[in-house]
């Protein structure tokens, strides 16, 4: 069973701690007070049997003591609580041995019933008799039967001050949590238990805080970026309105028009994929897809794009078998596409393209896919910044209204990150500039 409640929690361990105490000292306490009335009984009947010795004989002597004179053989000759004639030989008794040869001795037994114990002093005379003074005692058992009415009013006594103690320790713990400041997580002065607690919160706090960030600059970039064809695209169609520009003119201004509107589809569609990627909340269907299929059909539908570009695009599969990871078709599709795109539009005339797909077993198995170009490359100090949002090395260059992908919106490469994020997949990328690159992605199989 698992216990919910703070207080009772700490009240069980209180209580335990308590109880547990409590029996130790209980024990330690009545055994000692036990011993230290043995010894004073054993000397008290040290003191009466020597009393005793000096007098004559012991038939008046009033006493709640036993007195006993046992003969050198061991022979009751006298007791004053029973018969002598009726008791048994002495001769093996402990004592009586111990007094023989050592002149006295001191000797506790318990009764058959185990309820009490007999304590005897014993002294060899000069006349070679023994006498012996015994009395009894309550066994420590017996004792503790006797104390238990007090025994149990201190264990309630105990239960209580568990009980305010455990209530009184939960409503501290408590109070210092909800005093926590959790905006301001590191201001507090707190127990040090929560400092792992509060560092996380700080952390978590900060990271929030960074998210936010991203989304705030994201939606002002998204601002201007539709602005700026917005802008065009009302220019051109108010000197259309004015009446003013001759045949030629409006057929220029229109394709322009109609280049900003895709442009701005484009960017529309990419802002929508990125944000989908980014509800954490929202799940998407992952199944068993086949990255070379998707190469494949990927490849073709960039084929009149490389060819207008010069570039050749080749895939090479290293797989034996067909290679299936667990995943979300179109957003892989949608990833594989960047790339492959980004390394025909950044080419060189008559540059190549190589989709390779290949198994690799490090402490996991992974499928890697990796696209080789021999384009303009990348410099060092942007290979990270060109997966942040509307990130393009060059702005200027993709002014070429020839093809709609030469305008770039800068969003491929987040969604390729944001993408492999989902899919916990690992990104590399190795460029050097004037030389190509090649942008990897780990893909982990189960
Ligand atoms: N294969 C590549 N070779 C050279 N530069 C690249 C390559 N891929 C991406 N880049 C650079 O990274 C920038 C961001 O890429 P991306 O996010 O796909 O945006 P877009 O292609 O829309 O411009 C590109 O503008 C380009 O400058
Ligand atoms: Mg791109």
């Amino acid at each position: 069973m698992k216990i919910k409640s703070l207080t009772l929690r700490i009240f069980i361990n209180t209580m335990l701690v308590g109880v547990a105490v409590y029996f130790v000292c209980a024990v330690i306490f009545t055994d000692s007070f036990y011993k230290y009335f043995e010894n004073r009984i054993f000397s008290e009947l040290e003191n009466e049997c020597d009393y005793l010795s000096l007098l004559p004989n012991f038939t008046d002597v009033k006493t709640e003591n036993r007195i006993t004179v046992i003969d050198f053989q061991g022979k009751v000759i006298f007791d004053n609580k029973a018969n002598p004639a009726e008791m048994e030989s002495h001769a093996l008794r402990a004592e009586f041995l111990e007094a023989m040869e050592k002149g006295s001795s001191k000797v506790s037994r318990y009764s058959s019933t185990m309820l009490q114990k007999n304590l005897y002093f014993a002294r060899r005379l000069e006349n070679g008799t023994v006498l012996r003074v015994s009395c009894q005692q309550y066994t420590v058992g017996v004792l503790m039967f006797g104390l238990s009415q007090e025994l149990l009013c201190l264990l309630v006594i105990a239960l209580i001050i568990s009980g305010l103690v455990a209530s009184g320790l939960s409503k501290k713990i408590t109070s210092s949590i909800e005093k926590i400041d959790f905006e301001n997580p590191e201001t507090n002065e707190t127990f040090s238990e929560f400092k792992p607690f509060i560092k996380r919160i700080s952390d978590e706090n900060f990271e929030k805080k960074q998210r936010e960030e991203i989304r705030r600059q994201f939606s002002a970039n998204v601002s201007h970026e539709l602005k700026t064809p917005l802008t065009s695209i009302s220019g051109f169609a108010e000197i259309m309105k004015s009446g003013s520009a001759d045949k030629k003119t409006m057929l220029s201004f229109s394709e322009d028009i109609y280049n900003e509107a895709q442009r701005m589809i484009l960017l529309v569609n990419d802002i929508l994929k990125l944000s989908k990627l980014d509800e954490e909340s929202i799940t998407m269907e992952k199944e068993e897809i086949c990255i070379e299929e998707i190469c494949i059909e990927t490849i073709k539908s960039l084929e009149s794009y490389a060819k207008k570009k010069n570039v050749s695009v080749e895939l090479e599969n290293k797989t034996k078998e067909p290679a299936y990871i667990h995943g979300v078709p179109t957003v892989v599709k949608e990833m594989i596409f960047n790339l492959i795109e980004n390394a025909i539009k950044y080419n060189k005339e008559s540059g190549s393209v190589i989709v390779k797909i290949e198994k690799i077993s490090l402490e996991k198995n992974y499928l890697r896919l990796c696209v080789k170009d021999t384009g303009i490359g990348i410099a060092e100090n942007q290979q990270e910044r060109i997966f942040e949002r509307f990130y393009r090395i060059d702005k200027s260059r993709s002014k070429d209204f020839q093809n709609n992908r030469t305008t770039g919106t800068g969003l491929g490469l987040s969604i390729v990150k944001h993408g492999a994020k989902y899919h916990n997949a690992k990104i590399s990328i190795k460029s050097n500039v004037g030389e190509g690159s090649e942008f990897c992605l780990m893909f982990p199989i189960m």
